[in-house]
């Protein structure tokens, strides 16, 4: 990859930690020359608006690079005012906050950095990363913590040492990666051994018997602008619909999940204008990803077991199995 003129000026000032990433190819070490030049083999990485780039601008995450700088700080608890990704954050972990504090947190996936900053309020070293644009909403909105330190890299080519984090993090996924089986198992291999892990995924039976799936050959296609347009323009529509549905006796969720649209009414919003955005956000984040492969639990089970992995615990979160454990 060719350094490319938008190589940022404030190289010095990621000069301590940038000096612990490694060459994603060859596993040398980068220096700061330009952007980051690795000292082992010829390649170089751009470093953009202060980010370093390890994966190309163009690749199969656009609609969340989309997704996320439109919506940049509506999932963020410190935006919406409750604590929804600070409770879910600690409630699939059951980690505390206090036990995070000065450890090393590796967050693949940070998507918007809703759960980036509630590990930096921790005081966790946390370094975060995502494949897509998203990386530049998160530095907008947690570059403040100097405890942050953000890259765009892939799960697949990750610009770290191995086995150098104590706790592991991958909410939201795993699912949406060509190859789920080599995603979970690559994770691990930066963890430290007896480091804890959190990673959920969508569960089979639920997410495979949801209407979406019937749309989802066709949007995976449209470009994310045009697809957030008509979902900006349906949601309105179908959100009244569902919330109807729901309240018809004993059938109302059943009636309510084919209607195509996210209701994220169990989750408490502020209000309806709350409701109907992070409304259009999720049915958009249903429809845009080029890959969704939910996963069933026995074949997570048998991973686990492949992987060594001990005192795991899989468990369903609505929609969700969250996977923990130590390695
Ligand atoms: C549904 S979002 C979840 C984001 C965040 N974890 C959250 O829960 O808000 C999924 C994220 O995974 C990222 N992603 C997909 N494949 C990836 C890969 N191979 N490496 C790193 N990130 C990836 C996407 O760009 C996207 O931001």
């Amino acid at each position: 990859m060719a350094l490319s003129n938008d190589t940022h000026d404030d190289v010095g000032a990621g000069i301590r930690w940038w000096s612990e990433l490694r060459c994603p190819r060859c596993r040398g070490a980068l220096r700061a020359e330009g952007g980051l030049r690795c000292g082992a083999c010829p390649a170089t990485y751009p470093v953009d608006r202060g980010v370093p780039r390890f994966v190309p601008q163009d690749n199969y995450a656009e609609g969340f690079g989309y997704q996320w700088n439109r919506h940049r700080l509506t999932q963020l608890d410190s935006h919406s005012g409750l604590p929804i990704s600070r409770d879910r954050l600690f409630r699939a972990s059951r980690w505390s906050a206090g036990e995070l504090r000065g450890r090393r947190v590796l967050e693949c996936g940070s998507g918007a950095g809703r759960f980036t900053e509630v590990l930096c309020e921790t005081g966790a070293e946390v370094t975060s990363f995502d494949i897509s644009s998203a990386v530049h909403a998160n530095a907008a909105s947690n570059r403040r913590f100097p405890n942050l330190r953000l890259v765009q890299a892939s799960i697949y080519e990750m610009p770290f040492p191995e086995e150098s984090f104590d706790y592991l993090i991958c909410f939201g996924v795993i699912q949406h990666t060509p190859d789920v089986e080599r995603t979970f198992k690559t994770l691990f291999r930066y963890l430290r051994p007896g480091g804890r892990f959190c990673v959920d995924v969508y569960a089979a039976m639920v997410a495979y018997t949801h209407p979406r799936h019937l749309l989802r050959p066709i949007t995976r296609r449209i470009p994310p602008a045009r697809l957030y347009s008509a979902v900006d323009k349906a949601v309105p529509c179908l959100l009244p619909l569902s919330t109807a549905l729901h309240s018809v006796p004993k059938a109302g969720p059943y009636l309510a999940r084919l209607v195509p649209v996210a209701n994220l009414r169990y989750l408490n919003l502020k209000d309806r204008r709350m409701l109907r955005t992070w409304s259009v956000l999720d049915t958009f984040d249903w429809l845009s990803p080029r890959y969704e492969s939910p996963q069933p639990r026995r074949r997570l089970e048998r991973w686990t077991r492949e992987l060594g992995l001990s005192e795991v615990s899989i468990e369903r979160h609505r929609g969700l199995y969250v996977v923990r454990g130590v390695k």
